[in-house]
Parts: structure tokens; sequence; C-alpha cells
């Protein structure tokens, strides 16, 4: 359980503020820019499925979100702002193990002042203070949220089935936190809650992560940064087949990123003993037991080692 002790402010590259995690040894963001994280591997990916289903639908529906690690709540605001902007209904599912991060967030002005949807979080932050629940929701014109706090695998087996148009996958990575990571719960969040044609954003270029989504049927892209200097992809976006014929990914061509298919050398990645997914069949695991069994496969398994996959693709990965 995330306390507020347990948080220290950092500043990233771009001026805003993340979080560093004691307990989970990890910081909330990229330091590289943690508003900047959120916008290009999030908001951006994510506001033209929003887009889609504004044309396509006439705005008749309500655009339901699952924020999977709410944490500081950059990614909830950052979409209710874009929801906001387009006028159109939104609802977000957020879940966490704790309030605090965003409890601390909401004190400090350097980080509320970057989203004015910022005023539905402290909405909830204030029904918190007064009864403590697990769940806590609120809403304000045509935005909603709710908020569960415990163990991300059990909400999401509390959740309505194939109600997401959009997941914001974002928890800490997997070696930290490898309950949200495992092949079972993306099976979950992919087969049973996300709609046919809706789509999963995550920060991660996980081999074992990419493969399980392709794994379970997902169309797996890359987010390929447009500077060179940056890192070889940024962010991977996997959309679920529709049921009936399948349109082509919809994706908006920003300054700083494309998005394309993956590049050989990411596919190649897939079949690197890193692909190998975390297990965990009975979504009640420990870190501990989930870790030992992936090291237990690892060792077993004749699969490429990832080292001999970096030195083959060096110049891929390592843009001058
Ligand atoms: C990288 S942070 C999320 C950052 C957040 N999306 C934001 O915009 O500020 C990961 C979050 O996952 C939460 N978390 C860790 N283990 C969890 C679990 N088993 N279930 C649900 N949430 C968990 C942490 O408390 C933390 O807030």
């Amino acid at each position: 359980m995330l306390a507020a002790n347990d948080l220290s402010s950092v500043i990233t590259q771009d001026g805003s503020v993340t979080f560093y995690s004691q307990s989970f040894d990890e910081s909330f963001h990229s330091l590289k820019g943690a508003y900047e994280e959120t916008m290009e591997k999030f908001i951006a990916p994510l506001e033209c499925t929003l887009l889609q289903n504004s044309f396509w639908q006439k705005n008749s529906d309500v655009f339901r979100v699952l924020d999977v690690g709410l944490g500081m709540g950059y990614n909830s605001a950052a979409i209710l702002d874009c929801a906001k902007t387009l006028a159109l209904n939104i609802e977000i599912v957020a879940l966490d193990i704790s309030l605090a991060p965003l409890q601390k967030a909401l004190q400090e002005p350097q980080c509320y002042k970057l989203f004015s949807s910022f005023d539905i979080l402290h909405a909830l932050e204030a029904k918190y203070q007064l009864h403590c629940d697990q769940n806590i929701s609120v809403s304000s014109d045509n935005r909603s949220m709710m908020v569960y706090l415990q163990d991300g695998r059990k909400t999401i087996q509390e959740l309505a089935h194939n109600s997401f148009h959009g997941v914001m996958f974002d928890p800490f990575s997997p070696k930290k936190c490898p309950k949200l990571w495992s092949y079972e719960c993306l099976e979950w969040i992919t087969d049973k809650l996300l709609k046919p044609g809706g789509r999963l954003v995550s920060y991660s270029v996980a081999a074992a992560f990419r493969q399980s989504l392709k794994d379970l049927g997902m169309m797996v892209y890359s987010i390929h940064p447009v500077k060179k200097s940056r890192k070889w992809s940024m962010a991977t976006v996997a959309k679920k087949p529709a049921d009936d014929k399948d349109e082509p990914i919809w994706l908006p061509s920003t300054e700083g990123s494309v998005y394309a298919p993956l590049k050989p050398f990411e596919q190649e990645h897939l079949l690197t003993k890193a692909a190998i997914p975390y297990h965990d069949p009975t979504l009640l695991a420990s870190s501990e037991e989930i870790l030992r069994s992936r090291e237990q496969a690892r060792q077993k398994s004749l699969l490429q080692s990832t080292t001999s996959w970096k030195k083959k693709w060096y110049t891929s990965l390592n843009p001058s």
C-alpha cells in the first residue's frame, strides 16, 4: 500500500513534477518529462479513438475509459480535458491501491495547475475525506469518474464486460509490479472489458507485454520517435479487432512521433527470452511468485537471448 511518506517529488526534464515511490523503487513517469509522457503516450493515441467515436457515433454514446494506475491523476485529468474541449460525454473508471499519490499531487500547485479537469479529481478526494470508501464516484456535466481503491486485479473482475472504448495502461514496470502485467490480467482486460475496435495504450515497449497482447489477438503498433536522439520506440498502442470488417488503425500524425506496425527489429524482440510472459492464472499470486515462475521459464527456454538480439540490432536500438 502506497502512503504519502513513501513518495517524494521530482522535477522532470520538461519542468513538470512526478513522484518517486520508495517502496516500488520507481518514479511515476519518465524523467524525460511527466507531462510529455501523459500527452504523447496516452492522450494522443487515445484522442483519435475519441474523435473517431464522435465522428462515427455522432456524439450519442458515452466514451468510456479505464485508467489502470490512477496515481497522480495526470492521465485521467488530461483525457477529461480532451473530452471537455471536444464536448464529448466521458466516463472514466480508474483503479489504484491507494489515493495517496493523487492526494499529494492535489496539494502541489505545480502538479494540479497542469490540467483544468483536476476539479473533478478534487471533488473525488473531498468525497473520500468524508467517507473513506473503497469506491468513490463524482460527475459534473457530461463528465463522470469512478475510482476503485484495491488491488486492480480484483477491480477488473468486478467491472461490466465489453464496456470500454479505451484503456490507459500505466502500472509501474513489469519487474516492479508484475501483478498487473500477467498474461491473465491482460487477457481479462482485452477479452472481457475492451469493446471490439477499442484500444489499449501504454508507455511500455517490453517484449513480454507486446507478445502477450499479440497472443491475445490484439493488433500491436509502436510509437516511433521522429527525433533520432530518442528511444527506439516510445510506447505501444494495441487495437482489439472489430467484430465485422476491421478498419485499419486510425492514428494521429503528431510532430514528435510516427505510429506504425512493429519494425523488423521489434518483431525479432518478440522472439527472444524477453518475450516470455508473466503468469498469474488465479489473479491472486504475489509479485515474488510471478517473478520466480517467469525466471524458471526463462532458464528452461531455448529462445534467442535478448543480449544477442541487442548486439544484432545495435544501430537501430541506439540512434545517434
Ligand atoms: C506509474 S504509476 C501511475 C501514474 C498515473 N497514471 C499518473 O498519471 O499519475 C502506477 C500506479 O499503480 C498503482 N498500483 C501499484 N500496484 C497496483 C495494484 N496491484 N493494483 C492497482 N494499482 C496498483 C500505484 O499505486 C501507482 O499509483
